[in-house]
């Protein structure tokens, strides 16, 4: 089957791409299921079926070592702190390992944890409510969206509150620091807060280890599978998975939920009469405002035929997640936000193997979020200032994005 190229047309980093992706996203799903990208030299595929297919097999995998242009795997005596929490990392392990670590950290995932961080959360909410006060208007995407998840993934860890800056420069270098596109100097100053934020983490862990309690590091500590325990390092190394990929991801979905509900008001209008909908809403707001401009990259374990396709063994297979939620088949008129919608077959937060294990966690600190904005603001209308971040290297980031209080 001829391989057709999406280049001339798919380019995620431009302007009209971060304002508006529908159009392109619409393109890709309904003419092109399988093509390549020669700027990522990758395949892409797209529409729900073909996603989940891709998803499910296992020799499609997420071990970024099996990439054809992957560089030579440094021994581990040679890396750098960095490089060894990337080296241990959830999203890159291979099968045997990653089920390994997956079924340790499951259990500090489990509801009665899950339940004690909505309570942690209520209380860190209120308090940055309380410092913002109530001005005419305000910067929601910094000061709320890109500050709570961290904050959030910081109180789920156990991160004292003064000792909060020295985890953000953590966040800051594990999430940063994978950008493939930045220069070395660049990357050595984006992780230069890393190996400060693992001697905190070490002495956390340490010091549980001594007197261990229920809370989220308590449970990792003593996670046990047929002899097996996590060391510090694939401990550290969870966090930083979780940094990774709660932060940045959460920080999106907390501005796009604000945006789309003040510019749907009827939407708003019923969320706020049937609280019962905040979680529609959530979902709905990852499939119409999806974020991300890259997709899930999975590499060939060994040849493929992929729907007529040759996959070669090595080669790059980027999954574009976000068709799948503008997919006809899957959703009746996809162009429409409704946050009445059935959401059963969302695959926002994945499928499979790598099911996104801080799915509760993120939905009930959006939902902590929502209600509080909406409790102080509840005339709450979009400014007229959205400012994004273009050369942000993953997301339709907002940088500013101001809402007005209308308090009197
Ligand atoms: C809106 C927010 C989020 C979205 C849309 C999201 C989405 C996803 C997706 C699509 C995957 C699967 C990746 C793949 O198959 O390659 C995933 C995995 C993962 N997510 Fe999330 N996520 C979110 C928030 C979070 C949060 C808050 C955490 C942690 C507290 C988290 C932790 C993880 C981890 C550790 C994995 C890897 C699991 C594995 O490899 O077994 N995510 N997420």
């Amino acid at each position: 089957m001829s391989v057709q190229t999406v280049d001339h047309f798919f380019n995620p980093s431009s302007k009209d791409f971060i304002h508006d992706p529908i159009p392109t996203l619409e393109k890709l799903s309904s003419e092109f299921p399988i093509s390549r990208f020669d700027q990522w030299q990758a395949w892409l595929v797209t529409g729900h079926e073909n996603i989940i297919k891709c998803l499910l097999d296992p020799r499609l995998s997420t071990d970024f070592n099996l990439w054809e242009f992957a560089p030579e795997k440094k021994a581990i005596k040679d890396m750098d702190p960095f490089e060894k929490l990337m080296n241990n990392n959830l999203f890159f392990l291979d099968r045997k390992n990653h089920l390994r670590l997956r079924k340790l950290a499951l259990p500090a995932f489990s509801p009665r944890i899950m339940q004690q961080m909505k309570e942690r959360f209520t209380i860190l909410v209120e308090e940055r409510f309380n410092e913002i006060g109530t001005p005419d208007s305000f910067n929601f995407a910094a000061e709320i969206a890109e500050i709570i998840p961290t904050q959030a993934i910081a109180s789920l860890v156990g991160i004292p509150r003064d000792k909060f800056p020295i985890f953000d420069s953590l966040a800051y270098g594990v999430v940063r620091g994978i950008n493939p596109m930045l220069t070395p100097e660049e990357r050595k100053d984006a992780i230069k807060g890393v190996p400060e934020g693992l001697i905190l983490l070490n002495e956390l862990i340490d010091e549980r280890r001594k007197n261990p309690g229920d809370d989220f590091l308590s449970t990792l500590i003593l996670a046990e599978d047929q002899g097996s325990k996590l060391s510090n390092l694939e401990m550290c190394a969870l966090v930083g998975a979780v940094l990774g990929a709660g932060s940045d991801t959460a920080v999106d979905l907390h501005s796009y939920l604000i945006k789309t509900l003040l510019q749907h008001p009827d939407q708003l209008d019923e969320l706020k009469n049937d609280e019962s909908l905040v979680q529609g809403a959530i979902s709905e707001t990852l499939r119409y405002e999806s974020s991300g401009k890259t997709g899930l990259a999975r590499y060939a374990s060994e040849d493929i035929e992929l729907n007529g396709h040759e996959i070669k063994k090595g080669q790059m297979v980027q999954l574009i997640t976000s068709t799948a939620g503008m997919d006809p088949k899957i959703y009746e008129n996809p162009r429409k936000f409704d946050i009445r919608r059935d959401h059963d077959k969302s695959i926002s937060f994945g499928q499979g193997p790598h099911y996104c294990i801080g799915v509760t966690l993120v939905r009930s600190q959006t939902e902590v979020m929502l209600k509080e904005l909406f409790k102080r603001f509840p005339n709450l209308s979009l400014g007229n200032e959205i400012i994004y971040d273009y050369d942000h290297h993953n997301a339709r980031r907002m940088d500013v994005m101001t809402v007005q209080t209308n308090l009197n």
